[in-house]
C-alpha cells in the first residue's frame, strides 16, 4: 500500500490577514479571544439535521426523529446540565476531587455522544453518489475499497446487540487511515480525526430492524454522504 500524500491546492489570503489590514491587530485580538467559548457554557442547542428525517432510503422518519430527538438531543441537555454542575462543584473547596471526576466522567461521556452524533448525521444523507477522489484514497490506503468497507462492515455486525462506534478515521501522527471500534462514547483512537462515523447503539437500528444488525448496517452504508467524507478526508489531508 502506498502512502497518502497531501493534496496539492491553493491557500488563498487567510482571513485573519486580510481583516488585519482593514481593521488593526487589536480588533483581530478581540475577535480571536471572543471566537473561544466559556468552558462552562450550557447553553449549547441541538445541531439540526442536515436532511428531511423522512428521505433516508431504509432508516425510517420516525427512528432518525426519535434518535435525533431522544439520544442526541438528551445527552446536549445532559451536557448542558453537567457543566452547570462542574461549575458549582469547582467553587466547593470541600468537595473532594474524587467526587468532582465523577461529573469530569460523565462530562466526558456526553461530551463524547454529542460530538459523535453530530459526525453521525451529518455523514448521511439520501442515497447519492460515490465521490472518485476518496475511492481512491480508500484504495490506496486499504488495498481496495471493497476492503476497507469489508472490515468497516465487520466491526459494526461485531458491535450488534451491544452498543459503540465505527470510526474511519486519519490518525495525524501515524498519518494513517484506519477503521476503529470503539465500545462506548470515550474510547475514541487518539489525535484522530473522524471521516466517517456509524453509531452501533440499538437506539439506532432497533426500531426499524430488531436484531438485524446486518440490515441495518446495508441501510447505513446506502445513506453516506461521500461528498462530505470526502470533505472531511480533504481537510485532514490539507489542514
Ligand atoms: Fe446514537
Amino acid at each position: 500500500m502506498t502512502t497518502i500524500s497531501r493534496r496539492s491546492f491553493v491557500k488563498t489570503l487567510p482571513l485573519g490577514a486580510a481583516t488585519l489590514t482593514a481593521v488593526g491587530p487589536s480588533a483581530i485580538l478581540a475577535q480571536e479571544q471572543a471566537a473561544i467559548p466559556d468552558a462552562f457554557a450550557s447553553d449549547a442547542e441541538l445541531k439540526p439535521l442536515p436532511f428531511e428525517p423522512d428521505q433516508l432510503d431504509g432508516l425510517s422518519e420516525k427512528i432518525i426523529s426519535s434518535h435525533w430527538k431522544n439520544n442526541y438531543g438528551g445527552s446536549v441537555r445532559a451536557l448542558n446540565t453537567i457543566k452547570q454542575r462542574l461549575q458549582a462543584a469547582l467553587a466547593d473547596d470541600d468537595l473532594p476531587a474524587f467526587v468532582y471526576n465523577d461529573l469530569k466522567r460523565e462530562h466526558l461521556m456526553r461530551t463524547g455522544s454529542v460530538v459523535l452524533h453530530e459526525y453521525y448525521f451529518d455523514n448521511m444523507a439520501p442515497p447519492g453518489s460515490r465521490d472518485a477522489g476518496l475511492d481512491s484514497d480508500l484504495a490506496r490506503a486499504f488495498g481496495s475499497v471493497e476492503t476497507w468497507e469489508r472490515e468497516f462492515r465487520r466491526i459494526g455486525a461485531g458491535l450488534g446487540g451491544g452498543s459503540g462506534w465505527v470510526m474511519l478515521a486519519w490518525n495525524m501522527p501515524a498519518q494513517t487511515l484506519e477503521n476503529y471500534w470503539m465500545w462506548d462514547h470515550m474510547h475514541a483512537p487518539a489525535a484522530s480525526v473522524p471521516i466517517l462515523v456509524m453509531d452501533m447503539y440499538e437506539h439506532s437500528y432497533h426500531m426499524d430492524y430488531g436484531t438485524a444488525t446486518g440490515q441495518y448496517i446495508d441501510a447505513f452504508v446506502r445513506n453516506i454522504n461521500w461528498n462530505v467524507v470526502a470533505e472531511r478526508l480533504n481537510n485532514a489531508l490539507t489542514g
